[in-house]
């Protein structure tokens, strides 16, 4: 029998890894996004500035409030990996999305269990990063290794777990060899950051989880991302592997525009264990970035049934426009 012993959930977006003073280089993007999804609307930038005006969100931007956001995010980073040391887990499940980086438009499924032997994250070479947009760049090298790095897969777990899944009438994909993606870029941003920042590129053997949170038309919903989570603590405990299992959520909350209400919601239905508002949450409210919050979802449900409880060291909003473009940061453990 396997035990879960420890869970984490950690953002991964942008701002955490650009300074304070380089916000304004992510910004850009957000005046020319004609589609920026707040609740169940979608603005563009000024749409969306009219609607917010009243919140003076002016003051959030000022550089001292960033730079104080800014330092609050690294502090808990470093709590969260020096903390993962402390627990030292045989394997992370780590459930993230993919982001059109393993698959693309020829298939997209809903949710994806790996099992191949390991997954690689590919270096960027430094010619493609000299090109690259200073904001694109930070993010690059935040997610990316400085050479090509093997992160193991651990062994017969995903398999438990796609069994399970698929006794509890949850038809999960399995991958059996990483999908060589668009990109050519190997595992997404969101293991590669965890593993980057959180692990300190000292790898521990994982179980890549990857859900579409991210494109239509086959986004699973809030209450089925619980439940499939359920079904991988399930799993994990019935394994026969006697591992310690830590559960990891990348990813969240509210992105590319904040949304601070939305995001408490949540965090308090996940501190409760609270499964009935998780589940009557529209699909509407989950779109963008803001999407990831499914990943933190799954993976409270997969802590349900293990005693573990949610602490939530900090919940940072880090606004980047005064239309309330930015990301909602959050971070937290189960003991
Ligand atoms: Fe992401």
């Amino acid at each position: 029998m396997a035990n879960i012993v420890y869970g984490f959930g950690a953002s991964h977006g942008p701002l955490l890894s650009t300074p304070a003073d380089k916000w304004d280089l992510r910004a850009d993007a957000d005046h020319e996004n004609p589609e920026l999804a707040f609740r169940d609307g979608t603005y563009t930038y000024d749409q969306l500035y009219e609607l917010r005006k009243s919140n003076y969100l002016e003051g959030q931007n000022m550089m001292e409030v960033r730079q104080e956001r800014y330092d609050r995010n690294q502090k808990q980073l470093d709590a969260l990996a020096d903390k993962l040391e402390e627990v030292k887990p045989d394997i992370i499940v780590l459930i993230g999305d993919d982001q059109h980086e393993w698959f693309d438009d020829s298939v997209q499924p809903a949710f994806t269990v790996f099992c191949g032997p390991k997954v690689v994250n590919k270096a960027v070479m430094p010619e493609r990063l000299k090109d690259m947009q200073a904001g694109i760049r930070y993010t690059v090298t935040a997610n990316k290794p400085p050479e090509n790095q093997d992160y193991p897969v651990a062994d017969g777990l995903a398999e438990a777990i796609i069994a399970q899944a698929m006794e509890d009438e949850i038809d999960v994909t399995a991958s059996m060899e990483a999908p060589s993606g668009p990109k050519g870029s190997g595992i997404g941003h969101a293991v590669g950051f965890i593993y980057r920042r959180i692990l300190r590129d000292k790898p521990i053997p994982l179980v890549p989880v990857l859900l579409n949170t991210f494109y239509p038309p086959n986004q699973a919903k809030p209450g089925r991302c619980y439940d499939f989570g359920r079904t991988i603590g399930r799993a994990i405990r019935a394994w026969d592997g006697g591992k310690r299992v830590a559960i990891c959520a990348s990813g969240g909350l509210s992105h590319f525009v904040v949304d601070e209400e939305w995001d408490q919601k949540m965090i308090d239905a996940m501190l409760k264990q609270d499964a009935e508002t998780i589940a009557a949450e529209p699909n509407i409210m989950f779109r963008s970035g803001t999407s990831e919050t499914k990943n933190w979802i799954a993976a409270s449900g997969a802590v349900a049934e293990t005693g573990l409880e949610m602490k939530m060291l900090d919940y940072v909003p880090c606004y980047r426009t005064p239309a309330g473009t930015g990301s909602g940061m959050g971070f937290a453990t189960w003991t």
